[in-house]
């Protein structure tokens, strides 16, 4: 496509703690600006009431930025592509209202965006030409799935977690280890000088065919462990926490293992939060190595919620025609589903 043909999308994400604009020209990123609420670090967790009023202070700031950053005059972008669920209901409203208000007044198509869509299709900021059917391991602070893409809107849920997801699971190990919040950055970083067979946690495979993945019968050991020995310095910390994630790690790469031999896909993509930890990306590139299958993986700015992959799945539903209407409304618990394109 010629670069004058290719649609200027503005991306807008507010699901969660990050509120996020991105200007795309095609997949070419313009501009990308990402505000986390800090404001929940002191509570161990989001506060939702919090985050909408965090939303509310910067989405026009950060949207102001995102066409400055791109030098782009509000009036020629093609869309506005928004996320308008899962989430929390109230940061939801701000960005999607937010959109709606703008499409209405510049009188420009709206495209409502499922943030898990979203986080499938981040990889095409890295690599354009990748090319369906791959299969994409999905593992964030809300949902651990395992999808098979089989194309644009053409989705099967292979397995997913049947309790915790992946990064609440990190979350919630380090608040049991008192470091802070989000869990799953401080955990990587301290689990590089942990021992990751000091301790040995449960891995819950399930039965031998199963997909499906649990967590929370791990965080409970991680909590018994801790009330029977409480580490008593930062190494014996660094050594639960370096158990905990191998054995976080060891379980989804046997998933992607089973699930690489069961579709046979030779294509592979890590997304979500979680795909940003060191060490499941190594381990993914020696299991992508072993079984020859290619491995992509988004940029780390683009694992993590950010608006670049809401703009990116907006472009592809552009060229697709794929709008939606005026009144779309937030679904909190808007589910991952195949759509006739
Ligand atoms: O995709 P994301 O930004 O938001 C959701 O849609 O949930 O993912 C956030 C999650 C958090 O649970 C955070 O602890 C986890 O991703 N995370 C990590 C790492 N960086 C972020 N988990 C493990 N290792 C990391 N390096
Ligand atoms: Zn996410």
């Amino acid at each position: 496509m010629s670069e004058n043909k290719k649609p200027l999308i503005l991306g807008i994400e507010s699901s969660c703690d990050e509120t996020s604009a991105a200007i795309l020209r095609g997949f070419d990123v313009l501009s990308h600006i990402v505000y986390s609420q800090i404001i929940h670090r002191q509570y161990g967790g989001v506060v939702p009431e919090l985050a909408s009023r965090e939303h509310e202070k910067a989405i026009i700031r950060v949207c102001q930025e995102a066409f400055d950053d791109a030098e782009i005059k509000v009036g020629d972008i093609d869309a506005i592509a928004v996320t308008y669920g899962p989430g929390l209901m109230g940061a939801l409203l701000v960005g999607l209202n937010f959109a709606k208000g703008l499409a209405l007044a510049l009188g420009k198509p709206l495209i409502g965006v499922n943030h898990i869509e979203g986080h499938l299709y981040a990889p095409f900021l890295e690599f354009p030409d990748l090319k369906a059917p791959y299969l994409c391991l999905l593992v964030s602070g809300g949902h651990t799935m395992l999808i098979d893409v089989q194309g644009f809107r053409k989705f099967t849920i292979l397995g997913q977690t049947l309790d915790d997801a992946a990064g609440e699971s990190f979350d919630k190990t380090a608040r049991l280890l008192k470091l802070g919040y989000p869990g799953g950055p401080l955990i990587d970083k301290i689990s590089r000088n942990g021992n990751p067979k000091a301790v040995h946690f449960p891995r819950a495979l399930l039965h031998k065919d199963s997909l499906d993945m649990s967590f929370s019968g791990l965080k409970t050991a991680v909590l018994n462990y801790i009330r029977q020995n409480p580490p008593g310095d930062d190494q014996a910390v660094a050594d639960i926490a370096a158990s905990f994630q191998a054995a976080v790690i060891d379980t989804l790469v046997e998933k992607v293992r089973r699930a690489a031999r069961f579709t046979g896909l030779k294509s592979m993509v890590l997304a979500g939060g979680v795909a940003a930890n060191s060490q499941l990306r190594a381990k993914m590139e020696n299991l992508a190595t072993e079984l020859k299958i290619d491995l992509f993986y988004p940029p780390l700015a683009y694992c993590t919620d950010n608006a670049a992959m809401i703009a990116a799945a907006g472009v592809l539903y552009y060229e697709k025609n794929c709008f939606s209407p005026l009144n779309l409304t937030a679904v909190p618990n808007l589910k991952l589903s195949s759509a006739d394109v």
